[in-house]
């Protein structure tokens, strides 16, 4: 029989526990119960980050409520949270690409126990990203899954300058950015959103905004290629504004039937994987002044299943809703600190 490998040598500096936030069976927000967990110390290819905000996103909430079942099955109890950032603590021996103290955009894969309602994280080098200076930790947050989703979507679709381009939900966090990247790869943009974000979305760079709750969009000229951030019948009624060999470009979970052949148009589903090199493009472009990161609001992690409700009873709009991680790490003979002076480093507030 082989022996258990001994557990890594925990440096003396690293915190005992952490608060996070865990389901043990899927349900409606209140299955989201405040908890406390040890913090593993990072083994050999490890990277163990103090997590400072997390992303609540519209698949943290299909997952905890179970309506993902086909695509993936989170291991149970699940600490939800697919995005969020935060700071190096302590990497393992053969770890080369980070070290304590760099700020990081952290990718935590959809159906592992492990995710970023949490004070920590145990990540490999591939679910990391480095940050750039002079983007806060709750700004870069709402740019991680969702800014690696538009990015991936762009990249789909393959937009060239001049083309008019239709973005659905573009008030949400994937669609706020997309319609910035696409003003900033030179579309025309059209986006839908609810009446009261007609003059939002034009501020992000839209020339025309569709209020879904009052117009009708199929009465648009022609659509070079249209993002479906919606589905049903959002998806259905989008081939009526597409240009004969035009572009659906698809990433939501709803089941889409491909109408490419009749309407003589291309449908693809934007791929969405986990890409260090996509978020640091958007990261670039944020750099840049060219995307501005969207914050709809912002809640103590504490509050994680207010925040589901929020997002699913559609009162989150504007961006990402994102939840503030202070104070979630136990330190030996202490008690819940700030880790790694995150106080002093006022760029990651
Ligand atoms: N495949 C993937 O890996 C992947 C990755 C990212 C996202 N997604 C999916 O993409 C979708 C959007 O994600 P998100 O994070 O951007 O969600 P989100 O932030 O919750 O945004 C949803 C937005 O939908 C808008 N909306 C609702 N009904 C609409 C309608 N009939 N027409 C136009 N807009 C409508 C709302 O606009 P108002 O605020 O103006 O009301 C809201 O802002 C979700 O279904 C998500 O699951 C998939």
């Amino acid at each position: 029989m082989v022996a258990p490998l001994p557990a890594p040598p925990r440096p003396a500096a690293l915190p005992l526990t952490m608060l996070a936030i865990r389901y043990a069976d899927h349900g409606g927000p209140e299955v989201l119960q405040p908890t406390h967990l040890p913090v593993m110390p990072p083994g050999p290819n490890d990277v163990l980050v103090a997590l400072k905000a997390a992303g609540v996103s519209p698949l943290d909430c299909k997952l905890r409520a179970g309506l993902l079942a086909e695509h993936f099955t989170p291991e149970l109890p699940k600490t939800p949270g697919r995005d969020g950032v935060g700071v190096v603590l302590a990497t393992g021996a053969h770890v080369l690409g980070f070290t304590p103290g760099d700020r990081v955009g952290v990718m935590a894969p959809a159906a592992a126990a492990a995710g970023t309602y949490a004070g920590a994280i145990l990540c490999s080098e591939g679910q990391l990203v480095a940050l750039p200076d002079g983007v806060g930790a709750v700004e870069a947050t709402t740019l991680i899954n969702a800014g690696l989703s538009a990015w991936i979507a762009a990249r789909t679709a393959g937009m060239r300058p001049g083309q008019r381009v239709l973005v659905h939900a573009g008030a949400g966090a994937v669609g706020s950015v997309l319609v910035q990247l696409a003003k900033h790869l030179g579309a025309r943009v059209t986006a839908t959103c609810r009446a009261a974000n007609r003059d939002y979305v034009r501020g992000l760079g839209a020339e025309r905004a569709i209020a879904y709750d009052a117009e009708d969009f199929t009465d648009l000229p022609p659509q070079d290629v249209v993002f479906d951030l919606v589905g049903g019948s959002v998806h259905e009624r989008s081939y009526q504004v597409l240009a004969p060999g035009g572009h659906l470009v698809w990433l939501t979970a709803a089941p889409i039937i491909d109408r490419s052949a009749q309407f003589g148009v291309r449908v693809s589903r934007a791929p969405i994987s986990d890409d260090p090199d996509a978020v640091a493009e958007v990261m670039r472009l944020v750099s840049l002044g060219r995307i501005r990161p969207q914050v709809a609001g912002r809640l103590p992690l504490a509050q994680a299943a207010e925040a589901h409700r929020c997002l699913e009873a559609g009162e989150v709009t504007r961006g990402r809703l994102v939840l503030d991680i202070e104070g979630a790490l136990d330190v030996p003979g202490g008690s819940l600190h700030s880790p790694l002076g995150w106080a002093r480093n006022s760029s990651m507030t």
